[in-house]
């Protein structure tokens, strides 16, 4: 071990352990894999222990039985991938692995949506309810330093980020952050205004800024690519910005 590789590890030691995040919503499609990615890429970037060690300071981890996660790590070059990818494919016991793993920092987690729950659960019950998918949730919800609820000017988006906030995150003591998606700037501030005063009404912690929506994050899966690698353009220093500004918050959060 090098000089420079003995202090990142003794930086990482005094600092404990990784912290988890986790991308939840129970909606699909409000951006958790995105997120997930993307802000895995920009802490990866920025890490003190990057190119220090073999294993990266930041893992992104899917427990999506799927592999959403994995598709899209797999097609991103490994020389300029700036994190660890890790799939449990829905199987419990292997994230808390990395506890004691003084290597990694942040262990960011997408989960898949979860439609399916229990109707009968009782206010305050669990109402996750019995499958290989509600098991591989409440793993990581035990493992959780903070929940990340992405939400969309949508309308439809907002009920399920409230049940996701009020039935599994508040219930559990797991810190939030609920972050607009999808903010198409073409379309003028109306919708986003409205769905900021629905979070603030709650009282909600949000990020201020949201997460624009612009077409190069919907071809980024299939093409490999994080917002660390797009090709420079103006759209795409404002969509870095903003992922760059969503790990900023969840610093701030941690
Ligand atoms: N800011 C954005 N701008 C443009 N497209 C986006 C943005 N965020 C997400 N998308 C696109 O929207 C779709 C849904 O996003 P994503 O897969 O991240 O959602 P999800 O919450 O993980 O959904 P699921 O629950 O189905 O896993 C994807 O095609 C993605 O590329
Ligand atoms: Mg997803």
């Amino acid at each position: 071990m090098t000089l420079a590789q003995q202090a990142a590890t003794d930086v990482a030691a005094k600092a404990g352990g990784p912290k988890y995040i986790i991308f939840i919503q129970q909606k699909g499609g409000a951006g958790k894999s995105t997120m997930a990615v993307n802000v895995s890429a920009v802490q990866g970037r920025s890490s003190l222990l990057q190119n220090d060690i073999e294993d990266a300071a930041v893992i992104a981890a899917g427990i999506d039985p799927q592999g959403s996660l994995e598709t899209w790590a797999d097609r991103v070059p490994e020389e300029v991938l700036p994190f660890d990818y890790f799939v449990t494919k829905g199987k419990v016991g292997e994230l808390s692995g990395f506890r004691n793993d003084p290597a990694r920092r942040r262990i960011n987690v997408d989960t898949p949506g979860f439609m399916e729950i229990d109707p009968d659960a009782a206010w305050g019950e669990d109402p996750l309810g019995e499958s290989r998918v509600a098991d591989a949730l409440r793993e990581v919800l035990e493992l959780a330093d903070l929940a990340v609820v992405p939400i969309t000017p949508e309308w439809l988006s907002w009920n399920p980020a409230e049940f996701t906030i009020e039935r599994i995150l508040k219930p559990r003591g797991i810190p939030f952050v609920v972050v607009i998606n999808l903010h198409d700037p073409r379309d003028g501030d109306t919708a986003l205004d409205a769905v900021k005063k629905w979070i603030d009404e709650r009282g909600y912690p949000r990020m201020a800024d949201p997460i624009r929506k612009y077409k190069i994050h919907a071809h980024a899966a299939e093409n490999g690519l994080t917002v660390m690698q797009y090709r420079e353009s103006g759209t795409a220093l404002r969509a870095r910005e903003d992922f760059m500004n969503l790990a900023l918050v969840i610093e701030q959060m941690l």
